[in-house]
């Protein structure tokens, strides 16, 4: 993780890096509070491992409906600056997110064999919409990250409860995309020899099955594949997480890598908080970029969340076809999300 995000670096950001997050003071040193919501669970856990070695944050909140005291009491004996609190139940869900900086959610169920994204929909639904409620409420100019499933009707659906709180701010809601990524990045450089580290491919649109368009055509380096080799790798990107599904035979879904992606994804925000320039990380936001008002592009980052809309870029007749595919599944997932606040 820390390697790939010393790419694009200042020289302390890279230091931060290099150094594993730890044992750097920074001239301009800010406390940053964030949130993890689901916090115990398979995604949770991990990641809030990995912000807790974060040097960039200074309170960790840790909310789910059950263990998070024992998680925040585990977590809290490592030794990094950032202090973990846990937050359990409904009776403490407003309290874990005053004064935050950023909310990240990966609460809710995940998918069983045989199941798509949207077969979560029914409970995940519910999960989102409270927990954006309550962050609509005690933390209305968070940055928001969410990882729950569906993303592509969750963020409709937590940017529905803005809007009726009356504090909707559309920068500042992201889907998480960033493991699409991650996992493009990673099949590349296993086809061509490469260090996945070395890797960028963006990938845009939503973040389920065909909804996902792998712009290889875009990655750096530039890289070649012949038609029936680049038709493989990008389904086999749009379907990685049913591979992770079926392997791990009932027992969940990606769980280390979608909190790893989580992870640098978090981070991304608070280098961008920092006021870092040039931060720029693919997810899923409002958007006028194509005919879905969601849509996932590279995105400039800055203290505010959305900087600047980078665009879909070129892309290859390949790359029209699978967003000429993507787009009707897109928009229906949308409203479905817009219409369960608004039935
Ligand atoms: N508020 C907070 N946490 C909740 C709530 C809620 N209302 N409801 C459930 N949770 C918690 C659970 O208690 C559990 O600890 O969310 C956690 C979910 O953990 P897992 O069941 O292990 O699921 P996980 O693999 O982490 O996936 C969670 O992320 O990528 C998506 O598709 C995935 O939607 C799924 C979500």
């Amino acid at each position: 993780m820390f390697s790939r995000l010393a790419k694009s670096t200042t020289p302390v950001a890279a230091q931060f890096i290099a150094n594993g997050g730890r044992n750097i003071s920074t001239s301009n040193p800010r406390n940053v509070k964030v949130a993890v919501m689901g916090a115990s669970g398979g995604i949770g856990q991990p990641l809030s491992l990995l912000l807790k070695h974060s040097q960039l944050i200074s309170e960790l909140n840790l909310f789910d409906i059950v263990h998070t005291p024992g998680v925040a009491a585990d977590l809290s004996h490592i030794e990094t600056r950032c202090k973990v609190k846990g937050f359990v139940g409904n009776d403490q869900l407003k309290d874990s997110l005053k004064g935050v900086d950023i909310v990240i959610i990966p609460a809710g169920v995940p998918r069983k064999p045989g199941m798509t994204r949207d077969d979560l929909f029914n409970t995940n639904a519910s999960i989102v919409r409270d927990l954006a409620a309550a962050t609509a409420a005690v933390a209305p100019k968070a940055l928001i990250g969410i990882i729950s499933n569906p993303v592509n009707s969750t963020v409709p659906i937590a940017s529905e409860v803005f809007k009726k709180a009356g504090v909707y701010d559309p920068k500042r809601i992201f889907g998480v995309s960033t493991l699409d990524v991650v996992r493009a990045n990673t099949f590349i450089a296993d086809a061509k020899g490469l260090d996945p580290a070395q890797v960028n491919c963006p990938v845009i649109g939503g973040h389920s099955g065909v909804t996902i368009i792998p712009l290889i055509s875009q990655c750096k380096p530039q890289v070649q594949f012949p038609q029936d080799k680049l038709t493989a790798l990008t389904e086999r990107i749009q379907e990685a997480g049913t591979e992770v599904v079926k392997a791990k035979a009932g027992a969940g879904s990606a769980t280390l890598s979608m909190a790893y992606a989580g992870a640098r994804f978090t981070f991304s925000l608070l280098r961008a908080l920092k006021g870092e320039q040039g931060v720029i990380e693919c997810a899923y936001v409002k958007s006028d970029i194509t005919e879905a008002t969601y849509f996932a592009t590279p995105i400039l980052l800055g203290p505010n969340g959305v900087e600047k809309n980078m665009g879909l870029g070129k892309l290859s007749t390949f790359e029209q076809e699978l967003l000429a595919k993507a787009l009707p599944e897109l928009k229906k997932n949308i409203e479905t999300g817009e219409k369960f606040i608004n039935k």
